[in-house]
């Protein structure tokens, strides 16, 4: 006999994760595939960083950190702060996780109880959704537009239903690439504080902007929580390792909760990651990469018939809404796939209307952006919406 599943862990495959294993199935058997469809960096951190960790561990016992990290680590993140956005964090404030996602995981559980609503821009990460289901909240989506560059403004947080407990922004987002602007994001902040509802800001992308800096929330708020990492800037993907930046009155709980979940977040990890600020050249090389193939991608895919691409300012990803190609953009992915690139269907990031919508991701070499722009022509000229 069967023994019953909890409801709360049925949550939705991550699609992009399927189409990775197919992608990686053709690769193996010999197929010439483009990434655009991977969410990390294609190389990785910096090897001084690592050569510079991997002594100081030698002749260590490698033993559990404190559980909420170093605190060697979370001053050089404070100093960071100082050093990026002139903003002051107490390094009490930080609590070093197992990558962003165990942040967010941690965020919402000290935050949040079973039945409260967060709003979030839809199309956004499908982990926002899938977490908070499985904690039992209720996240309420924002149909957000090119219009209003795929984030939540106020005067769509004004037409919610009722108020929401928490809002989460990705800021730039995940997958649109798009960023809120100082201006709009003071706006947004004040807005939560004066309506009591916790702000919740998934800053992980924000050492790759290309224009416009991104600003943190912690400038404006001293209520928010601001989640981040070191698998996007940073190149640290594997390593599994983040922070986040908490109210006074939310570390003692995180704390709490990090001790009885992870014990500690690992230690090699940790160590890299202190040394990896001082590679920032490095890293930045790595922007100005990605900056080019944006220009790219936004010279050339409007040639190949993309005629509404999402405005990208950081992160190293462009959403293009293909309703006048598709109705089916797992179709036209699959279709693409056979023309040598992957790309992601929107499918995962917005339930509504992601069928007509598909993620790039430029954090590639050039030289494959090229190609995959040259292909992604060819296919088009072929691609016919009644195949679809
Ligand atoms: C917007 C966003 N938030 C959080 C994560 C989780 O990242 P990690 O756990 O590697 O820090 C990702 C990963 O792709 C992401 O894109």
């Amino acid at each position: 006999m069967s023994i019953k599943l909890s409801s709360r862990s049925d949550i939705p495959v991550f699609r992009v994760l399927d189409i990775l294993r197919d992608v990686n199935e053709r690769v193996a058997a010999g197929a010439d595939i483009i990434h655009l469809e991977a969410g990390q960096p294609s190389v990785g951190a910096p090897t001084q960083a690592m050569e510079k960790a991997m002594k100081a561990v030698m002749h260590t016992p490698m033993g559990y950190t404190e559980a909420t990290g170093m605190p060697a680590l979370k001053k050089r993140i404070a100093q960071y702060y100082t050093d990026e956005y002139g903003v002051s964090v107490d390094a009490k404030n930080i609590i070093i996780t197992v990558g962003g996602s165990c942040g967010l995981s941690l965020s919402f559980l000290a935050t949040l109880d079973v039945g409260d609503t967060v709003a979030m821009a839809a199309p956004a990460y499908p982990a926002y959704r899938n977490i908070l289901k499985a904690l039992g909240c209720i996240p309420v989506e924002i149909q957000s537009t090119l219009a209003d560059n795929y984030q939540p403004t106020i005067a769509t947080l004004e037409s919610l239903p009722s108020i929401p407990k928490g809002l989460i922004i990705g800021n730039p987002s995940n997958p649109t690439g798009t960023i809120i602007s100082k201006k709009e994001l003071a706006k947004i902040t004040a807005w939560c504080q004066k309506n009591g509802v916790r702000l919740f800001a998934d800053e992980l992308y924000q050492g790759i902007t290309f224009g416009e800096k991104c600003d943190t929330v912690l400038r404006t708020s001293s209520e928010a929580i601001s989640i981040n990492s070191f698998s996007k800037y940073f190149a640290m993907t594997g390593w599994r390792i983040g922070w986040v930046v908490l109210p006074d009155d939310v570390v003692d709980r995180v704390k709490r909760l990090c001790e009885s979940l992870f014990v500690a977040p690992p230690t090699l990890a940790q160590h890299v990651a202190l040394h990896v600020f001082d590679h920032t050249d490095v890293l930045d090389s790595y922007v100005a990469r990605y900056k080019q193939n944006l220009e790219i991608m936004n010279t050339e895919l409007p040639k190949a018939g993309f005629t509404k691409l999402s405005k990208v300012g950081g992160a190293f990803y462009m959403y293009a809404d293909i309703s006048d190609l598709t109705d089916d953009a797992e179709a036209f992915c699959r279709g693409l796939l056979d023309g040598g690139v992957a790309m992601t269907p929107g499918t995962d990031f917005d339930l509504q209307r992601g069928h007509q919508t598909v993620r790039m991701s430029f954090a590639g070499s050039t030289e494959d952006i090229i190609e995959a722009c040259r292909r992604i022509n060819v296919f088009m000229r072929g691609w016919n919406k009644k195949s679809a």
